[in-house]
């Protein structure tokens, strides 16, 4: 069973994510901007398995957060080994973008990339000490081609990607596994406004936590680095 810390669990995949893992017997520390969202929730420490799960503040935009996370949860879990990134913000900004927009991309940069590459740096010396660890990051089909507006989310993911491919070559002889998850449309909060494609037809948050589930089942030599996963014909893929 792992030790894993997952980001961006208080809802959409993150959570999913967490709920499923909780459920095969995991040890899980959830960082989450307010614990207090969590409370009478299946993933609520004082009603679910409260030596399996560790709930703690993390906010990305803070770059001192992820240190205190990181530090408790090995105080707790004497160790980690697995870390999934989910946190992120989705905001549309023009190409031409205005002086109000500037802050949106400002932000996406924050949160998209600082944010797990800040929590990576923080994690690195723990995950570097038993030889199978694994980074799981959920990146987007925007992180390998560009459509409409999205001009300051999707340089976000593409520079995720970059992070992840750099993860993947300073972690492989210290047995770290990286697998960057490209999704299309997911049915979460994020794809709320979406209206041109059913949600049922999105993919569902649980087919991305089975997915997750799998990756943490395979060896060094079998870790796939890149999963793309399309609900809508793509065609550069
Ligand atoms: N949904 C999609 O269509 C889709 C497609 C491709 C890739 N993805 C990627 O999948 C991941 C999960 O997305 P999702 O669909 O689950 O999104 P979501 O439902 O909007 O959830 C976003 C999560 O990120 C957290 N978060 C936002 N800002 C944060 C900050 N400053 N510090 C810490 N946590 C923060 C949120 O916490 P709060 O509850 O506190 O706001 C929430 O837990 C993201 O990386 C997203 O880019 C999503």
């Amino acid at each position: 069973m792992r030790k894993i810390l997952i980001s961006g669990a208080s809802r959409g995949i993150g959570k999913a994510i967490a709920l499923k893992l909780l459920k095969e017997g995991h040890s899980l520390s959830l960082g989450v901007r307010k614990k207090e969202k969590l409370i009478n929730t299946p993933l609520d420490p004082k009603l679910n398995n409260p030596e399996k799960l560790f709930i703690h503040t993390y906010d990305a935009t803070d770059k001192y957060s992820s240190k205190k996370w990181v530090e408790n949860t090995v105080k707790a879990f004497k160790n980690i080994d697995t870390l999934i990134h989910c946190a992120a913000l989705f905001k549309r900004t023009n190409l031409i973008f205005d002086d109000n927009e500037m802050l949106d991309i400002e932000n996406l940069w924050k949160v998209n990339v600082m944010g797990p590459w800040i929590l990576t740096k923080d994690s690195w010396k723990y995950l570097s000490m038993n030889n199978s660890a694994r980074i799981i990051v959920l990146v987007s089909m925007s992180g390998k081609r560009s459509k409409g507006n999205l001009a300051g989310y999707s340089m976000s993911k593409f520079a995720l990607m970059s992070l992840c491919q750099t993860m993947r070559n300073e972690g492989w002889e210290k047995g770290i596994r990286v697998t960057a998850i490209c999704p299309g449309w997911v049915n979460t909060d994020m794809a709320r406004d979406i209206n041109y494609f059913p949600k049922l037809d999105m993919t569902q948050p649980k087919d991305i936590a089975n997915i997750c589930s799998n990756l943490l089942q395979l060896p060094n030599s079998s870790v796939p680095f890149e999963i793309a996963i399309n609900c809508q014909l793509e065609t550069t893929n």
